[in-house]
């Protein structure tokens, strides 16, 4: 099987997961509060699968598995397709599809506030993610696709305001800690360029 087959259907191990889950009861299944365990599983996914298509081209460059860079668009996509999930549970099953509620909602809680404008910002990103797409914006493609931090440090500050209400920081950290290190390596990828071609 094709190795991106495979990555494709892995990462759909986390819906996979939630509907055994809540179909068989398995291990508690989705617990007392259905609603918020996806929300929080969809939520914790999106996250990850961000980290993941950041991490793709360190990787890349520091192990030279050049095949790796084949895999982040569709990672980055599955990061987008589980926004989505983690929005429409909360516009669903939270809000009923109630905009106006949802609205002020949004302009009274923060973290939901950067948690709307991080999955706003997804959006362009997962609309220009074809191929046809990056050829057709050229270099603005790769402008706008940068904002890819900006969204992973919105959602970091989304999961740690939701966790200050309990003081239980412990994976806001740790989620933290990566996005700073997946940024920082591309800032100093970014001088040590800068540098080579002022000397060059
Ligand atoms: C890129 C976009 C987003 C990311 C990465 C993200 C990530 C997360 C994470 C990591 C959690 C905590 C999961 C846990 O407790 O383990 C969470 C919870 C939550 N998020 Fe998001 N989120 C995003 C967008 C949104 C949006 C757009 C909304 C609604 C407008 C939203 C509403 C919520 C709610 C209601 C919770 C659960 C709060 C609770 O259970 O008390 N999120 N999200």
């Amino acid at each position: 099987m094709p190795a991106k087959v495979i990555v494709f259907i892995a990462m759909l191990y986390p819906l996979a997961r939630l509907v055994l889950l809540g179909v068989t009861g398995a291990n508690g299944g989705l617990g007392a509060n259905p609603i918020e365990f996806i929300t929080r599983s969809t939520g914790l996914w999106t996250l990850v699968y961000l980290c993941i298509t950041l991490a793709i081209t360190p990787v890349r460059r520091m192990t030279g598995i050049t095949a790796l860079a084949r895999f982040r668009r569709m990672i980055g996509l599955y990061a987008f397709f589980f926004a989505v999930l983690h929005f429409t549970t909360y516009i669903w099953f939270d809000k009923w599809f109630d905009v106006a509620e949802m609205l002020k909602d949004i302009g009274k809680r923060p973290f939901i506030t950067v948690g709307f404008a991080a999955f706003m910002l997804l959006i362009p990103l997962a609309v220009t993610s074809p191929r046809a797409m990056a050829r057709k914006l050229g270099r603005r493609w790769q402008t706008l696709h940068r904002t890819i931090y900006l969204i992973a440090s919105l959602a970091i500050l989304h999961f740690w305001w939701m966790k200050a209400g309990k003081h239980d920081f412990e994976l806001p950290k740790i989620y933290g800690a990566i996005v700073i290190a997946l940024l920082g390596w591309r800032v100093i990828a970014w001088l040590k360029a800068k540098s080579a071609q002022r000397r060059a």
